[in-house]
C-alpha cells in the first residue's frame, strides 16, 4: 500500500496567528480563577500553544486534563462518549474553558460541558481549533473557534487517523489516490 499524501489545510503560521487572536479575546472576558481543560487526546497540541498565548496575553490560569473517547479506529464517530480520565481539580465557582480540537456533532463537548456545569462551575466556555458546520447533533456551540473546517477528515496538529499523524505541525487532509 502506498503512503497517503497529506495536503496542508492550515499551516503553522496561520494557526499561530489565529491562536494569538483567540488568546486576546479570552483575555478580555471576565474570567475568575480560570481553569483550562484540554479534552484529550486530540487537543493537546492546540492547547499547549493556546496556554502559552494566554500567558503572553497576561492571564493567570491552571490546567487540568479530561480524556474522553468518542471515536474508535477509523473516521466514523461511535456516538457514545466515555470518560477515560477525569479532571482532579475542583471547579465550583470557577471559570472553566474546555479546549477541543474539532467541534463536529458536538457530542464530545456537550458531554464535557454538562459534566463540568453539574459540578458547579461559575461559567463554562468552549474553545475549539476547528468547527465543521452543518454536522451538529446537539445545541452546543463554541465560544472561540480557530477556523471553519471543510467537511473532510483532517489530521495533524494533535489530530489522528487510526493513531497516526498527531505529530504533524500543520492541519492537513489525507488524500488517498488509487
Ligand atoms: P463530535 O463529538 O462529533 O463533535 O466530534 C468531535 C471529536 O471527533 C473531535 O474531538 C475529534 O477527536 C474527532 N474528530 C471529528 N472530526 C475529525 C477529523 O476530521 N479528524 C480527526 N478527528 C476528528
Ligand atoms: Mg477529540
Amino acid at each position: 500500500m502506498t503512503e497517503p499524501r497529506i495536503d496542508v489545510l492550515f499551516d503553522e503560521d496561520k494557526i499561530a496567528a489565529r491562536i494569538d487572536t483567540i488568546a486576546s479575546e479570552i483575555a478580555k472576558a471576565d474570567l475568575q480563577r480560570l481553569l483550562i481543560v484540554p479534552v484529550l487526546k486530540g487537543s493537546f497540541v492546540f492547547a499547549a500553544d493556546l496556554l502559552r498565548a494566554l500567558h503572553k496575553a497576561g492571564l493567570k490560569l491552571e490546567v487540568d486534563f479530561l480524556s474522553l473517547s468518542s471515536y474508535r479506529e477509523g473516521t466514523v464517530s461511535s456516538g457514545q462518549v466515555n470518560i477515560i480520565r477525569d479532571i482532579e481539580s475542583e471547579v465550583a465557582d470557577r471559570s472553566v474553558i474546555l479546549v477541543d480540537d474539532i467541534l463536529e456533532s458536538g457530542r464530545t463537548l456537550a458531554f464535557a460541558k454538562d459534566l463540568i456545569v453539574a459540578r458547579g462551575a461559575r461559567e463554562v466556555q468552549t474553545c475549539v481549533m476547528l468547527e465543521k458546520p452543518g454536522k451538529r447533533a446537539t445545541d452546543v456551540n463554541a465560544d472561540y473557534v480557530g477556523f471553519e473546517c471543510p467537511d473532510l477528515f483532517v489530521v495533524g496538529y494533535g489530530m489522528d487517523m487510526a493513531h497516526a499523524y498527531r505529530e504533524l505541525p500543520f492541519v492537513g487532509v489525507v488524500v488517498t489516490e488509487d
